[in-house]
């Protein structure tokens, strides 16, 4: 059992994807792209391309300019950006009628997939390997302030056009961020944000919340490890201590963390068990951990004024004003009933920061069934979010 345990652990954590590993296991081949396992052996046309950011991370991206049948994009370029401990495959597991980077690209669009640094194939630096410490001293204050602004910018680049964004969970936040200090948003022409991530104070699942405490009372020593890899030795004595805890309930860990996902192919969740998820930062999880339990949408924070004040110029780190996003920004923001992530109380909590935003320029799709993973692996994802979505993109 602990070992079961031990191979599904923390991949749940914040967002949770069993099904995909189990695909990812079986297809991939540490040598090959994702243009090559996933999106060609689907008769897809798909580039290999390689972003450097400004901190010194080579990123890997895939686009995808053709349609299956081989019609040119006519449609704008549009940034795909996964979620925590999930990478580019996320928006390729179910079959392209039911993917999202599929379906965009048969509907003409010219698709760009991210990957984060630190996912399986954008561990590449310039001078720093993964085995550094200091490869993986970044929170997702990095991911916005560097990776988002690599790829949009290199996207925007490349095609010359400005660019729809789609976001899940993680995904959702950077992009929030980062429009809410006004950066990037001139290579935008709107954003899609599912299942979104901002406020986290209100989270149901007390197996998130213990995970959440347990970060920040061994802060130094989750610190000190520096790569988080699920499934992986102190993951596994993390959650098993968790669930040692009177009250918590690990018999179904996917439900436990990210809701009671209505829409999944249950013919793929047996694979569960050879899942891969894709390393993050401790540090990254650590600042999870702090928006939990403080509430606010804030940069990291180290704990004290003066390593604050060394890094921030003030005691306090900055904080992420979501009322400051511009209300001319286009925004399709679409979550579910079920999902214990994206909390339905802290997602209204967003939605009270966007209130002054222009009626036309705010979608909010509200999707009773649905839990953290249907919005990306939903069989009936195209039918309930994607062609709703695809109708705002034409829009803006
Ligand atoms: C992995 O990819 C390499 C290069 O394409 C190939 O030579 C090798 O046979 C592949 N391995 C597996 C297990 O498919
Ligand atoms: C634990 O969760 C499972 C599935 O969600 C449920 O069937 C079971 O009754 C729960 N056990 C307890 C003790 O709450
Ligand atoms: C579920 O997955 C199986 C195997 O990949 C596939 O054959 C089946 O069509 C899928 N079902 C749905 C509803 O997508
Ligand atoms: C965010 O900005 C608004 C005005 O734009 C201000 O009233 C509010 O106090 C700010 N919130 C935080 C947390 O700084």
């Amino acid at each position: 059992m602990a070992c079961r345990l031990g191979s599904l652990v923390l991949l749940f954590l914040f967002t949770a994807y069993a099904e995909a590993r189990a695909k990812l296991a079986s297809s991939l081949n540490a040598t090959d792209g994702i243009c090559a396992t996933m999106v060609q052996t689907q008769g897809y046309l798909c580039h290999e391309h390689k972003v450097t950011t400004e901190d010194g991370y080579i990123l890997s991206m895939q686009r995808m300019p053709m349609s299956r049948s081989g019609r040119a994009a006519n449609q704008p370029p549009v940034l795909l950006q996964h979620g925590l401990m999930m990478d580019g495959i996320t928006w390729l597991m179910n079959s392209p009628d039911e993917s999202l980077a599929f379906i965009l690209a048969d509907n003409g669009y010219d698709v760009w997939i991210a990957n984060a640094r630190g996912t399986k194939y954008s561990r590449g630096h310039v001078s720093l390997s993964p085995s550094d410490p200091a490869y993986w001293y970044w929170t997702w204050d990095e991911l916005v302030a560097y990776d988002l602004s690599a790829t949009v910018q290199y996207v925007h680049d490349q095609t010359g056009q400005k660019l729809h964004y789609v976001g899940h969970s993680l995904g959702t936040l950077m992009a929030l961020a980062s429009f809410s200090q006004h950066n990037l948003l001139n290579m935008f022409r709107s954003a899609a944000l599912l299942s979104p991530i901002a406020y986290l104070s209100q989270l149901p699942s007390p197996l998130t919340r213990a995970a959440a405490d347990a970060f920040l009372a061994e802060e130094l020593y989750w610190l000190g490890l520096r790569e988080f890899v699920p499934g992986e030795d102190a993951a596994a004595k993390l959650l098993a201590k968790i669930c040692g805890m009177p009250g918590m309930n690990c018999s179904d860990l996917m439900t436990e963390f990210t809701g009671k996902n209505c829409c999944l192919n249950s013919s793929n969740s047996d694979a569960f068990l050879n899942h891969e998820p894709q390393p993050t930062a401790t540090k990254n999880m650590i600042h999870l951990a702090q928006m939990i339990r403080k509430g606010t949408i804030a940069m990291y924070d180290y704990g004290n004024e003066n390593d604050n004040m060394e890094h921030y110029g003030k005691p306090m780190p900055p904080v992420y004003n979501m009322t400051s996003i511009p209300e001319d920004f286009p925004l399709f923001l679409s979550y579910g009933g079920q999902d214990t992530l994206s909390d339905v109380n802290d997602v209204k909590v967003l939605l009270e920061n966007l209130k002054d935003h222009q009626a036309d320029k705010l979608v909010v799709q509200y999707i009773e069934d649905y839990a953290h993973a249907d919005f990306v692996f939903g069989v009936n994802a195209k039918q309930i979010v994607y062609n709703p979505l695809m109708s705002f993109f034409k829009l803006q």
